[in-house]
């Protein structure tokens, strides 16, 4: 693998110890998987930041890096932490939890992190275009950047996205090269597709079975960058899909030449089927939405249909500090409030200890998290449409 001068002075130690093994750490990834040389990276966006993740070796790993004076290159988000930042005595969390959590935080922050910890860092302020080169590490994050937007993302790990942040340069391999973004397996759908949880659905169907390939979708018409982003994390979650093609809606499809592709086809009865098999809970405790979190326009329709209700279930809606000053601004947030919802930023079912605050079973309109939460959270599930999961807590 090709390093330049300033580069192999990196290597050599004479940036210090923490830009050394970080690199290091980079080189040894291009050198597995072939990369011929670095490349520019501008924004990182790096996962393994809630404390239910990381633990106690990782607070000390981070502080660790803080106190030797490691600092970002490059514009870098995080993912979701283990509870809202400014709110979490409201959400009950627990107080040892929170400030391990707080101590997380602030490492990241003296790094010159954005402590913005979402998996939406395109609704938040982090948007890359087309064709960049960019390092992020949360796999809906990464699926959408690649198959909505077309940025090039390899699907990072916490410390490679972190050492990308330091370095501000990734190994050019995988997603990164024309060649590898090519389509590998054709979707056919046949089935309707009304709410983001059935492309939730169906991003778990066809995750399953082209396991960590490229699909090319058909049949898709008119989904919004809310249902793509549903489609993609289920799929993430599923297969390891790092990157799709919807024909005629992402910005690569017209250049992909699927003759001669393996065909798969999903209709309703595979989504019926998925709905039913992901649904291992009956009562909901709670309901979480906003996996991947929420974009102001779901928060809205959520406000909409709780206008003037009263739940009979804690609610939360999960989203990014950001879209949630947005929501406060907007009056949904009271909305949200007074029918007994939280809008709840910087976290998620997944990440948050809800099995540590008495929870069971959730209900969630996302394939995703229902796919995650009995593993990650020993909940029971209720994965359903919004319309219905409100209806049957109102
Ligand atoms: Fe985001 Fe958590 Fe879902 S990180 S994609 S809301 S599991």
């Amino acid at each position: 693998m090709y390093l330049t001068n300033a580069e192999e002075r990196i290597l050599s130690g004479e940036n210090g110890e923490v830009l050394e093994r970080m690199f290091r750490l980079l080189v040894r990834l291009g050198e597995i998987y072939g990369a011929d040389r670095m490349i520019p990276v501008s924004s990182s966006q790096v996962a393994g930041v809630s404390y239910k993740s990381i633990g106690d070796p990782g607070v000390e790993f981070l502080e660790d890096y803080a106190g030797k004076g490691a600092s970002v290159k490059i514009v870098t988000f995080l993912n979701p932490a283990g509870m809202d930042i400014e709110d979490w005595q409201k959400l009950n969390v627990p107080a040892d939890f929170a400030q391990k959590q707080l101590r997380i935080m602030d490492a990241f922050k003296r790094m010159g992190v954005v402590v913005s910890a979402t998996c939406t860092p395109y609704l938040a302020g982090n948007l890359p275009r087309f064709r960049e080169h960019i390092a992020w590490s949360e796999s809906s994050a990464i699926s959408f950047s690649n198959s909505v937007i077309g940025a090039r993302t390899n699907r990072e790990g916490g410390p490679s996205a972190l050492a990308a942040a330091l370095c501000g340069v990734t190994p050019n391999y995988g997603l990164h090269l024309d060649e590898n973004r090519k389509a590998q397996v054709a979707v056919q759908v046949d089935a309707k597709l009304e709410d983001s949880a059935d492309y939730g659905a169906l991003g778990y169907v066809v995750g399953k079975q082209v396991k960590n390939r490229i699909p090319y979708f058909r049949g898709i018409k008119g989904a919004d960058s809310d249902q793509l982003k549903a489609l993609g994390a289920s799929m993430a979650a599923s297969g390891a899909v790092a990157l799709y093609h919807v024909e005629d809606i992402t910005p690569e499809a017209h250049l992909m030449d699927t003759k001669g592709l393996e065909m798969l086809s999903v209709n309703e009865k595979d989504l019926d089927e998925t709905f039913s098999k992901l649904s291992t809970g009956k009562e909901a405790d709670i309901v979480i939405l906003g996996c991947p979190h929420s974009s102001l326009k779901e928060i809205m329709a959520v406000a909409r249909k709780l206008e003037g209700k009263k739940l009979k279930k804690p609610l939360w809606i999960c989203t990014s500090r950001m879209v949630k000053e947005a929501a406060n601004r907007m009056g949904f947030t009271e909305v949200i409030e007074s029918a007994g919802g939280k809008l709840v930023a910087d976290t998620c079912m997944v990440v948050a200890p809800i099995e540590d605050m008495g929870y069971k079973t959730t209900a969630v309109n996302s394939g995703k998290a229902a796919n995650y939460l009995p593993g990650f959270c020993k909940q029971s599930v209720v994965f359903a449409r919004l319309d219905t999961i409100i209806e049957r807590v109102t």
